[in-house]
């Protein structure tokens, strides 16, 4: 079954300030999958699940046409009033039922999302939409990350690891599929042809306060906030307060650095 979370415009409006792309090694790995699977055009690729879009625009360098869709109306507005060039746009759908025809697009790719979808449903979309030859990649960060501020790694990253705990009772059970690294992801791809790449690395820069943002961003601390509203905003005003001081500084404008491991499941429709 599909979750519907994200959808809130508050929460949309988090996603579109602190959320980013693909990192640059994913991209890479990504477009030479794409290379090595001689995908003969690049004309068409679908984004599923592209939230406010930064999961998107990469790819506009690279194909004639790209839409983005998402279920959220709410995040998709936020994607459409984001600049964006013109071969790229933007649709309200759910991932479930794509508005394309049979054998129609080159790329698909989900990134932080497929696991919210209903999977065998969406499964079943890509094999029908996907063009003869045609290619998937289903990507997501892990729960491996690390807060990097000079000589203080260990400690950041434990705090960071409390306030996931301390989150971690509000998660959706979807959160499973990235618990194990998308091998239930590859096992539920219909393609004979393909593989899993578990050891992608990339750093995201923050400050402190974009740090706090993107852990605001986290759907289980969105629930949690609707549940307890006190117990959240504490956590969240303890992590800023023992951050700043493991690091010894006093500005939330501070640069910090989030290194994180991402799995991706990459697919070729047989021709
Ligand atoms: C964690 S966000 C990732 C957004 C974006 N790809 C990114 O990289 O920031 C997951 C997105 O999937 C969307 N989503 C969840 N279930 C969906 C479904 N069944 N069909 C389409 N979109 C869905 C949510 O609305 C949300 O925008």
């Amino acid at each position: 079954m599909a979750a519907r979370l994200f959808e809130g415009k508050d929460h949309a409006a988090f996603y579109k300030k602190y959320r980013f792309s693909p990192p640059q090694k994913l991209q890479e790995t990504i477009f030479s999958y794409l290379e090595k699977k001689k995908v003969s055009a690049f004309q068409l690729a679908v984004d599923v699940g592209c939230g406010s879009g930064q999961s998107t625009l990469w790819l506009a360098k690279r194909f004639e046409k790209v839409v983005g869709t998402d279920i959220s109306e709410a995040q998709v507005e936020e994607a459409k009033q984001a600049a964006h060039p013109p071969n790229v746009s933007y649709l309200v759908c759910p991932a479930e039922e794509l508005p394309f025809e049979d054998n129609s697009v080159d790329f698909i790719m989900a990134f932080a999302a497929v696991h919210w979808f209903d999977l065998p449903r969406f499964m079943k979309e890509v094999e029908r939409v996907l063009k003869p030859s045609g290619c998937v990649a289903l990507s997501s960060n892990t729960l491996d990350m690390q807060v990097h501020y000079k000589d203080c790694t260990e400690k950041l990253t434990e705090i960071y690891n409390e306030f996931r705990v301390r989150s971690f009772k509000y998660a959706n059970d979807k959160v499973r599929f990235i618990e194990d690294d998308y091998k239930m992801v590859f096992d539920a791809l219909p393609f004979q042809d393909k593989q899993r790449i578990t050891d992608i690395f990339g750093a995201v820069p923050f400050t402190v306060a974009g740090l706090l943002g993107y852990f605001q961003s986290f759907s289980m601390y969105q629930t949690f906030l609707k549940a307890e509203p006190e117990a959240a905003k504490s956590l969240l005003q303890n992590t800023e307060k023992r951050l700043l001081e493991a690091m010894g500084v006093s500005s939330l404008e501070t640069p910090v650095e989030m290194r994180m491991r991402h799995a991706s499941v990459l697919g070729c429709k047989n021709s």
